[in-house]
């Protein structure tokens, strides 16, 4: 009460947004229409996308992307979604792609889809002020061989856009060691590592993450709050966390903003960043979840700047890239 808000419009760079899942539900609606495609029962009556627990969420975000089945529907999507980005004061956003929906991994088809999402992605840039990079993410739960044809299509485009290689999908399934084939061949192609860990899966997720794949930024990474030495060796090795609290809130995982870690782990000096995971399917934006974490935290303005300066620093892109942006 009687909080002051206005620190929250700065401008926001966001490291964690699956593209598909930043999809707003009449977009993938218009397109089940369109296309005659059944996609079931994944919606409220509300028009919001509807799902009870991580794994159902999961199925829910696969039958959606089931509707995006060209280039030119990645092209639509990649504008609504910086569209909508910049609307929260977003100027750099790293995205993660997965040639798993872009083209069943086969690398022709997959260079399709990137042509399509870059041009967007400088539309987008030159109309409203937003950069855009591609992190390439195999998902998990479809398994290491997969992650393998993954992995090749990433190396193949490594570049200006293409900047990174992740690991996203359930965390319960496999190891990180499962992924490491895949990763070194990521990052003998020059990309930069993140892997979500440490979200359904505790502090040893994280460390098999930071010790099999090498990887310098954790998708989440907010488990590691169960384990303090953890929490210390995070914060002194400078790895960064990408958090998505209101991600982590809409699934359960905490029971609310106070309660959500990222106060304590910003606290311990670990490098937190903030970012929305798949905004419409949890209901938030970029502006939403600054405005909550000054609420719940009372974080002033100097955080929210160090937070920025901190994914800044931490983000994938080239250093002149980086030096255009703020
Ligand atoms: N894919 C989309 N969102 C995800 C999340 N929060 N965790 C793992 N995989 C995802
Ligand atoms: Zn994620």
């Amino acid at each position: 009460p009687g909080k002051e808000l206005s620190v929250t419009p700065l401008p926001k760079i966001e490291l964690h947004l699956h593209l598909e899942g930043a999809a707003p539900p009449a977009f993938i609606r218009g397109l089940a229409k369109q296309k005659h495609i059944d996609i079931g029962g994944i919606f409220n009556p509300d028009g919001s996308y509807a799902f009870t627990d991580f794994w159902h969420f999961l199925k829910v975000y696969e039958a959606a992307t089931s509707t995006l089945q060209r280039p030119e529907d990645y092209h639509r999507l990649t504008l609504a979604v910086l569209e909508e980005s910049s609307k929260s004061g977003v100027i750099y956003t790293e995205t993660f792609l997965s040639p798993d929906f872009c083209g069943g991994r086969d690398l022709g088809a997959w260079r399709e889809y990137l042509h399509a999402i870059t041009e967007a992605a400088a539309t987008a840039e030159a109309q409203m002020g937003i950069t855009l990079r591609g992190i390439v993410t195999p998902i998990r739960h479809f398994g290491p061989d997969k992650a393998r044809e993954t992995a090749r299509c990433a190396a193949e485009t490594a570049g200006d856009f293409i900047v990174g290689f992740g690991l996203a999908g359930d965390e319960k399934i496999g190891k990180p060691k499962d992924f490491a084939w895949s990763f070194d061949m990521a990052r003998e192609a020059g990309l930069r590592l993140t892997c979500h860990a440490g979200e359904w899966g505790g502090p040893e997720s994280i460390r098999d993450a930071l010790t099999d794949l090498r990887v310098e930024r954790i998708g989440h990474g907010v488990r590691a709050i169960e384990d303090l030495a953890l929490v210390d060796e995070l914060a002194e090795r400078g790895i960064v966390l990408e958090v998505c609290p209101g991600s982590n809130i809409a699934l359960g995982l905490y029971p609310g903003w106070r309660k959500h870690p990222i106060g304590e782990l910003f606290e311990r000096e670990v490098k937190v960043t903030v970012s929305t995971d798949d905004p419409p399917f949890f209901h938030t934006t970029m502006q939403r979840e600054y405005d909550l974490l000054h609420e719940a935290f009372d974080w002033d303005e100097a955080v929210f700047r160090k937070i920025a300066r901190t994914s800044l620093d931490a983000a994938f892109c080239d250093a002149d890239t980086r030096a255009r942006i703020l």
